[in-house]
């Protein structure tokens, strides 16, 4: 690295209490000229190792991070570091280490997408010229383009744009990916692609960084998330973590729906909906135990036809941290 010198003591990649994370903000802000905050004041630690989505609905903030994140756009306020150094300062050193997919990555529309590939790798000062060619192939190969290499990248479709995108961020080995909304423009199978290659970057031992919209998405590849809506953070953590704070909605089917709502509602359900024969109502907090309910009511002459409970999923989650709905894969 050759700025090392002007790093400080405490921005070293191991300094600080937040040694074991890999992207760290505070009171990020961006307010673009003659808006709103985009990003207000936010406070984000991505662990060194983790596979992390950053989730929001369209227009939530997402993309305007990422630019703050990778140096492209500076902060209105607040403070960005990347691999330990402060953003966009460092970016010299950082952006090496990192792999990255923005919003319409740019390509060479006259260029095929091996073209575009050799054309990237050359304009890294690092890359061996002897070894390109492997290296070109091998990530046209990971990402699923083998085939279509040799088309011309103007005639991709969108999905393979973004796969040559995703392609270029792979041409070296990085220790941080971020990707924002990798799968955007793929089909089903490709978007299965997609997650598998991350998972097998992670298993190499990458932090990937993803944007997403689709919860679906962040709950089958994410070890861990974070949650925004206009602009602020709601809540990150570990995936499981976030998941299980939404309590699961549970589900009783009989013909005594009056008595058995009234029987939860004593044992401290709440949001009791009666619907003909089905009542449900959020289970209660503090490990009142399903089985337990479900003895009460019968005890309490219930005749119980069907008793279940579902469990909570990420989008329970959101649901319940917005009031809002959010768009499904699919
Ligand atoms: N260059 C810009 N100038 C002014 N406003 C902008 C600019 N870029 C984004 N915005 C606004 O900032 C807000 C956040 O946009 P951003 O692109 O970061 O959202 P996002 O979460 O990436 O959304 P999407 O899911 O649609 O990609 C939006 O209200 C958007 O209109
Ligand atoms: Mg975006």
């Amino acid at each position: 690295m050759t700025d090392t010198a002007a790093a400080t003591a405490d921005t070293g990649p191991d300094a600080g209490p937040d040694s074991g994370s890999v992207i760290v903000t505070r009171g990020l802000t961006k307010r673009y000229r003659g808006g709103q905050s985009a990003v207000d004041g936010l406070d984000l630690a991505v662990p060194s190792g983790s596979v992390f989505g950053f989730l929001g609905p369209n227009g939530s903030g997402k993309t305007t991070t990422i630019r703050m994140l990778m140096g492209l756009i500076a902060p209105t306020s607040g403070t960005a570091h990347v691999l330990g150094r402060p953003m966009p300062a460092a970016s010299r050193s950082v952006l090496p280490q990192v792999g990255a997919l923005i919003e319409g990555p740019a390509l060479y529309g006259f260029l095929t997408g091996r073209g575009n590939l050799v054309r990237f790798d050359s304009a890294d000062p690092a890359a061996d010229p002897r070894t390109r060619r492997t290296r070109v192939e091998n990530a046209l190969e990971r990402v699923g383009l083998g085939a279509a290499a040799g088309k011309k990248a103007r005639t991709y479709s969108l999905g393979m744009k973004q796969r040559l995108g995703l392609a270029a961020a792979l041409l070296q080995p990085r220790r941080l990916l971020v990707l924002d909304e990798p799968t955007n423009g793929l089909d089903p199978q490709g978007m299965r692609e997609i997650r598998s290659l991350v998972r097998e970057l992670a298993a190499e031992g990458t932090t990937v960084f993803l944007s997403s919209h689709l919860l679906d998405e962040i709950e089958q590849v994410c070890t861990h998330a974070a949650v925004m809506a206009r602009g602020r953070l709601l809540v990150q953590g570990p995936v499981a973590a976030l998941a299980a704070g939404a309590r699961g909605r549970l589900t009783v089917t009989t013909p005594d729906p009056v008595d058995a709502a009234r029987i939860l509602a004593e044992h401290g359900a709440t949001g009791l909906v009666t619907d003909g024969d089905r009542v449900s109502a959020d289970a209660p907090p503090g490990g009142v135990e399903p089985a337990d309910l479900n003895a009460a009511l019968v005890r309490g002459g219930v005749r119980v036809r069907a008793f279940g409970i579902e469990r909570a999923s990420l989008e329970d989650a959101f649901v319940a941290l917005t009031g809002e709905g959010f768009d499904v894969a699919g």
